[in-house]
């Protein structure tokens, strides 16, 4: 048997798919060299890949030609190795592979740059080596699940995807996070949310969503901020509200399902524990958010943005994801509904994670009256003429509708409870890091 994929080395399986049932089968696998050491005329080769490590042991008397192999290789060299499954109980995994063959593809230079004690940003500036870790790879891999997980999702709930325009003209969540670049004699900018082109999409398609890289000029440093981030985000015609936080909450729980069921071994190289929250998800208005702040000593005036340290304080009194509701219109974007009964609040809310973690998505109705709408754009300073194609769908049949928007990495770091948000991206993009 060889990988379907993989042919030209030879290769049987992956470490994964070696248990103790396969004792006595001879197998190849491709990797790296992970650890070393010799020990009385054997040598022990860590040998890692995609999925995993396992212990191969090199004879002097049994395969003289793979032991001297074994002995010159070094750290982080690409080998190909053949051997017989042994069970073995001192062995890390409990098996063992005895080898009878043992190539080395590219010789790695001695000096691994990669001490255990090395220092963050370090790590970062050799984020290229240090993707290989098990810790890193394990991330990418659930990062991916993630992805899998939400197209199935949304397909699921009968959701059409959509492929909107990252270069954009105007600014969906305030100018002042925004990135502009020439584009032939014009400002354009990066996109900060795809919401716009979505609210144009549903009215041919009813429910889309999409997963795209959005951009924000952050100025503030923190641990859940990038400048360059994968946002998921999803619309739906003639939804509420009260509907829109049904499709959030479903989401997450499906994610959080989805990822304990099939990505287990990388929960626990990441040792975390993972628990499915209950639907449906608690509601708590802003009012109460901001009177739950102050009793833990933080003043949020009313109508401003909680800010970070008061929803901060207020997430450590929950256990599970909850929604804050009802947020004011002076604290929130040009586009979102103002509660009927109550102009002064809107018609949106937020997804927060417990136990001090803070903001998961935001999301909420929509204005769909192109009067108000218009005075919104006003209110706010905007340009009128930047948004007079989004304007327009108002003008043709809008009706209300709702959506919402999640970071990929952002809800990552809350799952998988990671230092810092750069440990959720491939090669990530904060105020000091543009390279690698
Ligand atoms: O709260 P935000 O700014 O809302 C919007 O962009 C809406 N237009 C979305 C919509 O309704 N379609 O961003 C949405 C989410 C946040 O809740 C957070 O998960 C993530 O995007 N996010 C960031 N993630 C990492 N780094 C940043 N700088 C982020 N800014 C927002
Ligand atoms: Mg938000």
């Amino acid at each position: 048997m060889t990988d379907k994929v993989l042919k030209t080395f030879g290769k049987t399986h992956y470490v994964s798919e070696l248990d103790t049932s396969m004792e006595g089968a001879s197998v190849t696998l491709t990797g790296w060299v992970h650890r070393k050491r010799e020990h009385g005329g054997v040598i022990f080769v860590i040998v890692r890949d995609s999925t995993g490590v396992i212990q191969a042991a090199g004879h002097r008397e049994q395969a003289p030609d793979a032991f001297e192999s074994m002995q010159t290789v070094t750290l982080e060299s690409s080998i190909v190795v053949t051997g017989t499954i042994a069970v073995d109980k001192r062995a890390p995994t409990g098996i063992e592979l005895k080898v009878t063959e043992f190539t080395v593809v590219n010789l790695a230079d001695p000096e691994w740059p990669l001490e255990k004690d090395a220092g963050e940003a370090f790590l970062y500036d050799k984020r290229h080596l240090y993707l290989r870790s098990p810790s890193q790879t394990s991330i990418m891999q659930i990062k991916a699940g993630m992805s899998r997980a939400a197209h199935q999702f949304f397909d699921g709930e009968g959701f059409t995807e959509i492929f909107p325009p990252v270069m954009v003209g105007a600014s969906v969540e305030g100018g002042a996070t925004l990135f502009p670049f020439k584009y032939f004699g014009t400002t354009a900018y990066l996109s900060q949310s795809a919401q716009l082109y979505e609210e144009a999409a549903i009215c041919g398609l009813e429910k889309v969503y999409l997963l795209s890289p959005s951009f924000r000029a952050e100025k503030h440093r923190t641990r859940r901020h990038l400048t360059e981030y994968w946002h998921l985000e999803a619309e739906i015609l003639f939804g509420t509200h009260e509907d829109i936080m049904g499709v959030e909450e479903r989401l997450v729980h499906a994610l959080v399902s989805y990822i304990t069921e099939h990505f287990q071994p990388q929960l626990d190289i990441l040792k975390v524990k993972v628990r499915i929250p209950k639907l449906p998800f608690k509601r708590v208005s802003y009012d109460e958010a901001i009177t739950i702040a102050e009793k833990q000593g933080f003043k949020v005036p009313w109508g401003e943005d909680l800010g970070t340290e008061a929803e901060r304080a207020v997430s450590k009194q929950f256990k599970a994801p909850f929604f804050i509701t009802g947020y004011p219109t002076s604290a929130r974007s040009f586009y979102h509904m103002p509660d009927p009964d109550r102009p002064e609040i809107t018609l949106s809310s937020d997804l927060i994670a417990p136990e001090g973690f803070g903001e998961l998505t935001s999301g909420g109705q929509r204005i769909h009256d192109l009067d108000l709408l218009l005075k919104r754009i006003k209110d706010e300073k905007l340009d009128p003429s930047a948004y007079d194609w989004y304007l327009e769908l108002r003008k043709f049949g809008l009706p209300p509708h709702s959506g919402f928007g999640m970071g990929l990495e952002r809800f990552l770091v809350w799952l998988l409870k990671l230092k810092h948000i750069r440990e959720a991206c491939l090669f990530p993009r904060t105020p000091s890091r543009i390279h690698p």
